[in-house]
């Protein structure tokens, strides 16, 4: 394949040549020197489609909100390094950088938490569907089952052509509305009554008073700051299993509630967000065998088995996370600071070491990914295993709608509609089975 014809510096020509035909794709180029062959008409002309398990090679969509370099460990909104915005920024403000494509002014920023404290209060129904479910549901099932169920309560919104404001009034009533959601499916588990929200609290503290709330329960700055740090790590993340997902069910023109529930179900999976809770489960396992991590790296090592090192591997982190080698360090500093001694802390840099010192993980460049260290951050906050993956949608929220409002806004959207190969039977009269 070469370069055919260069239309200007970010297009040109390639020519592919397939059982000794020629033809030209157009390229193109992202603001990051990324190359991509647009092959939409390959098929017209050549007959062939390509084909690419699991998307290691395929674009979906050009997006200007999240840029990852895989090889150089980078991920940046909107152009700001996550390292900034993770020291300097806050959640609601790299909400709505994501959201609107420039950092807020302060009017902005508190309009916007304005809004989202005014949207906070849940319909009736929506309380009475998430008591209904058994106390041990997961509250990722819950959490789906009831973002999906949103569409019924708030049909105010259109399906398409939102005004700007209906846009934010969209975002802020799902912002709003997911704490509480967490929050209240959380207390049904654990059997605890609901706490009612206080609009006098920010967005951390707030979600926490109604986690933790009662009992002369006071928000430790300390856990909103943790907290708020986490849900910038995981705010976006370009296409993701689960945004692809958000954009894939959008794409129909679906209620935007149904692409968020949709999208927390395919976050749900331990290969994904669900990864969180796997990591802590597994770190407990480790400690109970007697913290002999080796023979647990020996066994993600055996081909033989289909036990994983989780929280380690990523599609697109060949070098290292970005977000993991922040959580990290915050992982000591939040432990240090609320005085937490866990041992599953010293098991997991134990793991992390001897893998990092492995030439299996060496050689396929597995690191640790966000979810390594999160959930025991998230469980020094008293956030309980099965919430974990609920955290991280809180944190993805913004990121989901970005990329939803991103692609209905585009012009060149079309409804997501992948194309197979087929390898069943060919065609076969019908004849009853005896
Ligand atoms: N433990 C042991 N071996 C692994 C692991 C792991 N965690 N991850 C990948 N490998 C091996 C895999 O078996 C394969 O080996 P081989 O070449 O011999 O067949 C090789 O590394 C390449 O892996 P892959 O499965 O082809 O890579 P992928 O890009 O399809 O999958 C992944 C990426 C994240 C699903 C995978 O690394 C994994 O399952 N990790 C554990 C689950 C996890 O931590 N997920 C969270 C991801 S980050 C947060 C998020 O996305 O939400």
């Amino acid at each position: 394949m070469t370069a055919a014809k260069v239309l200007n510096m970010n297009s040109r020509t390639v020519k592919v040549t397939i059982d000794d035909k020629e033809v030209e794709l157009p390229a193109f180029k992202g603001t990051e020197g990324e190359w991509a062959i647009d092959i939409a008409t390959l098929r017209a002309k050549t007959g062939y489609i390509t084909m690419d398990h699991g998307f290691m090679n395929t674009g979906s969509c050009t997006s200007s909100i999240t840029f990852l370099d895989g090889e150089q460990g980078i991920l940046r909104y909107r152009g700001y390094p996550i390292e900034q915005l993770a020291e300097k920024s806050n959640f609601l403000e790299v909400a709505w950088l994501l959201l609107n494509g420039e950092l807020p002014t302060q009017s902005d920023l508190q309009n916007f938490d304005r809004q989202i404290r005014s949207r906070t209060n849940l319909p009736p129904p929506i309380f009475n569907m998430i008591s209904t479910f058994p106390k041990n549901a997961h509250p990722m099932a819950i959490l789906g089952s009831v973002t999906m169920a949103m569409s019924g309560f708030y049909g105010n919104f259109p399906e398409q052509n939102f005004s700007k404001e209906q846009m934010t009034d969209l975002f802020a009533t799902l912002m709003g509305t997911i704490r509480q959601i967490a929050a209240v499916t959380y207390r049904h588990t654990a059997s605890k009554n609901f706490v009612q929200p206080n609009r006098d609290l920010d967005y951390c503290s707030d979600f926490l008073n109604m986690m933790f709330g009662g009992n002369g329960y006071k928000v430790d700055p300390e856990v909103a700051k943790a907290l708020d740090l986490l849900l910038i790590l995981h705010a976006d993340h370009e296409q993701n299993c689960s945004t692809s997902t958000a954009r894939l069910v959008g794409s129909s023109q679906a209620s935007p509630f149904a692409a968020v529930s949709a999208a927390v179900a395919a976050l749900w999976g331990p290969l994904h967000g669900g990864a969180n809770q796997a990591v802590l489960e597994m770190l407990e396992e480790i400690k109970n065998d007697g913290g002999d991590y080796k023979k647990f790296i020996a066994m993600a090592k055996d081909k033989n088995s289909t036990f994983k090192l989780m929280g380690f591997g990523h599609r697109v982190y060949k070098n290292f996370d970005p977000r993991a080698k922040i959580i990290k360090k915050a992982c000591d500093n939040v432990l240090a600071k609320l005085g937490v001694n866990d041992p599953l802390l010293g098991i997991a840099k134990g793991l992390e070491e001897a893998a990092l010192n492995d030439s299996y993980f060496v050689e396929r460049k597995l690191y640790p990914n966000v979810d390594f260290y999160s959930g025991i951050i998230y469980r020094a906050l008293g956030i309980p295993t099965n919430m974990f993956t609920v955290m991280f949608a809180l944190g993805r929220l913004p990121g989901w709608l970005a990329q939803w409002k991103e692609m209905i806004e585009s012009s060149n959207t079309k409804i997501g509609r992948p194309r197979q190969i087929y390898t069943g039977e060919t065609s076969r009269d019908y004849k009853k089975r005896s």
